[in-house]
């Protein structure tokens, strides 16, 4: 299959950036033109090593990995351990030091990437726009040269889950986010489809899945992690992949366990990644979005204008319903697929 979708994939790897990032690596249809590395979930820094690591187990190390900002526009820094793990990554111990970043920091790669193919590339964002929006604001133009942009962020008529109202990609850079759909909606660009947690959190991952994974993967033992196990419990599956994505997996269900929501785990990022490849799994409504930057309780809270109450065009097509077992059908085929490769080259 002839790989046609080229797309530059920034993100705060990350539990479930890192599973987003398998997808696109597993779909024989995307030219992953770059990954760019956001301060958001973890630091910076650790975000890239992890993207560095991730491609390096899945034998990509081609694949350009750009550092970003290390820190948002305005506010300070703020990055969740509790939620992806102490590097991010849950408790996957991947492979370090095979390959190095690249020389152009993640602002200029926008810039430059989408210059050199202007109308092709597609923007795919899961963390907080920090680089994006400082891309913008050094070329204002650079909108108009994106094919598509899909960004996971922000909640609209659902809790938020870093603030009552807040999502974290939106709340850790609320200057960044408002400055990045303030530069859309005109000038021939694009409309960016934004995933909220609205849709996102019903992008449910259980054990099942992993099990699944593991049986189409050819990988072995078929490990189902469970509420009852020690915590931190390693996996001891034959495919190196699996096993990575088992123990990152295991850590976000612990997660989620905590916060009362099951032993489960929300998808957010994959899921947005397979929306960037293919639009049409998900039902969108056109609406003006805008953040709130002054709250006092709701900074960072992304508002949807449904109504055109402030005469504003529509800058985002925000996704509202899709199928989750056909994503997650795909989702599982296709890692399944890269970690079969993976492994059967680790093998050799
Ligand atoms: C988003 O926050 C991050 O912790 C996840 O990686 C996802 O991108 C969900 O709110
Ligand atoms: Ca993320």
């Amino acid at each position: 299959m002839a790989a046609d979708i080229p797309v530059v994939f920034d993100c705060d790897t990350g539990i479930d950036d890192s599973l987003a990032l398998l997808y696109l690596l597993a779909h024989g249809e995307v030219d992953l033109l770059a990954v760019l590395s956001s301060a958001g979930n973890v630091p910076a820094d650790v975000v890239c090593a992890n993207n560095l690591a991730w491609l390096a187990l899945c034998g990509r190390d081609d694949v350009e990995v750009c550092l970003g900002a290390a820190g948002p526009l305005v506010a300070e820094l703020m990055t969740t351990e509790d939620t992806h793990g102490p590097w991010g990554i849950g408790y996957a111990e991947l492979p370090t030091g095979l390959s190095t970043r690249s020389q152009r920091d993640a602002a200029d790669a926008w810039i430059e990437i989408t210059t050199d193919r202007p109308g092709e590339v597609i923007g795919l964002v899961t963390g907080p726009l920090t680089n994006l929006a400082l891309a913008i604001e050094r070329d204002p133009l650079l909108p108009s040269r994106l094919r598509r942009l899909v960004i996971m962020g922000g909640a609209f008529h659902h809790p938020g889950n870093t603030t009552p109202t807040s999502e974290w990609n939106i709340a850790v850079d609320p200057e960044a986010a408002a400055h990045v759909f303030a530069a859309f909606g005109r000038d021939g660009a694009p409309t960016p489809i934004v995933c909220p947690l609205d849709l996102t959190e019903t992008i449910v991952m259980t054990p099942d899945h992993l099990a699944r994974l593991a049986a189409a993967a050819d990988s072995s033992p078929i490990e189902q992690p469970g509420i009852d196990d020690e915590r931190g419990t390693r996996s001891v599956a034959s495919n190196p992949v699996v096993a990575a994505v088992v123990d990152a997996v295991r850590f976000y269900f612990e997660f989620h366990a905590d916060q009362s929501e099951g032993y489960i785990a929300h998808m957010h990022d994959p899921f947005a990644a397979a929306v960037a490849v293919d639009p049409s799994i998900a039902a969108t409504m056109s609406a003006c979005v805008d953040v709130e930057l002054g709250g006092t309780l709701t900074r960072g809270t992304t508002v949807a204008d449904l109504r055109g109450m402030w005469g504003r065009d529509p800058n985002a097509a925000i996704a509202v319903a899709a199928d989750a077992d056909v994503f997650f059908d795909d989702l599982i085929e296709r890692i399944a697929h890269l970690a079969r490769r993976a492994g059967s080259v680790s093998d050799s």
